[in-house]
C-alpha cells in the first residue's frame, strides 16, 4: 500500500503481529492501564501495551514532508512501546509519545529500507523488532547484525521477537554512531531518531566514518529527501 494523504483501511485486514498475545487493548493514558492492559520491562524503564484505535477515528501520518490521516472501519489493536523519561519536575514518567508503534505511518515509513535490505544487514534500532522481523524474512538477506544502546530491552523484547524472525541475528549492545563503524555490512538500516525526519546530515556522516558499510538507509530520510540511498 502506498501512502495517500487520507487513507481508509479496512479494520480486518490491518494484521500486525503482537509480542504479547494477552494484553488487551486500551485508549486509556499509558499511566492509567490496568493489569492485562500492559506488561513492564524487568526494571520498568519500558512498558508494551496495545493502544485501541476506535472505528472511523483519525490517526496521524506522514510521508516526507507532507501529513495525513488514516481511518479504519472497525477498531483495531496497535502494540506501542513506551520509555519512562524524566519530566521538568525530576519525576519519572512515561514519554508522551511511544518509542515505536505498530502504526500504518509507522509500517509505510519503514518499508523503504526493508526492500532495500540485502546480504549482510546492520539494523540500528530495535524498537518492537518490526523491521528486524521484516528484514529477516527477505531471501535476498543472508545474516543481521542488530545494534541497540539499550541492554535491557534487548534482554526483555528480543527472545520473543527472535520468534518470528527466519535468520538469526548477531546482537551488538552500544550506541550505534560508536559500533556502526567497526562494523563490515552491505547495508545498514538505522531507526534511532525519537522523531521523523531531518536525520539525513546524521546518516551522512555516519556513513562517512564506516568505510565497510556499503549503503545506509535512514527513518524518514528517503521519502524526505528524494535520495533513497546514502552511498559511500
Ligand atoms: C524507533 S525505535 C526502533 C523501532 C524499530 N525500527 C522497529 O521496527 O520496531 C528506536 C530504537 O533505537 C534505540 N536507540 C536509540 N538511540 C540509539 C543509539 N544511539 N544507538 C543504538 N540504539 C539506539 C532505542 O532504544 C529504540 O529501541
Amino acid at each position: 500500500m502506498k501512502w495517500e494523504r487520507q487513507l481508509n483501511i479496512q479494520a480486518a485486514t490491518y494484521e500486525v503481529r503482537p509480542l504479547f498475545p494477552a494484553i488487551a487493548a486500551s485508549d486509556q493514558p499509558v499511566d492509567t492501564l490496568e493489569p492485562g492492559q500492559f506488561i513492564d520491562s524487568p526494571t520498568a524503564q519500558f512498558r508494551y501495551c496495545v493502544r485501541l484505535q476506535r472505528r472511523g477515528t483519525p490517526l496521524l501520518t506522514w510521508w516526507g514532508s507532507q501529513t495525513g490521516t488514516v481511518i479504519f472501519d472497525g477498531d483495531v489493536g496497535i502494540p506501542a512501546l513506551f520509555q519512562k523519561v524524566t519530566a521538568a519536575d525530576g519525576q519519572r514518567r512515561w514519554g508522551a509519545s511511544p518509542w515505536m508503534s505498530l502504526t500504518p505511518a509507522e509500517l509505510l515509513t519503514l518499508r523503504p529500507g526493508t526492500r532495500m535490505a540485502r546480504g549482510h544487514v546492520v539494523v540500528a534500532g530495535l524498537g518492537l523488532g518490526h523491521q528486524l522481523i521484516e528484514v529477516s524474512r527477505r531471501l535476498q538477506v543472508k545474516r543481521i547484525t542488530l545494534v541497540e544502546v539499550n541492554q535491557e530491552l534487548v534482554d526483555w523484547l528480543l527472545p520473543t521477537i527472535r520468534r518470528h524472525m527466519k535468520k538469526p541475528v548477531k546482537v551488538i549492545v552500544d550506541d550505534a554512531y560508536k559500533a556502526i563503524p567497526k562494523l563490515k555490512a552491505d547495508i545498514a538500516l538505522i531507526d534511532i531518531f525519537p522523531g521523523y525526519g531531518g536525520a539525513q546530515a546524521k546518516i551522512d556522516a555516519l556513513a562517512r566514518r564506516s568505510p565497510k558499510i556499503k549503503k545506509f538507509w535512514g527513518w524518514g530520510t528517503s521519502e524526505m529527501s528524494g535520495r533513497m540511498l546514502t552511498d559511500r
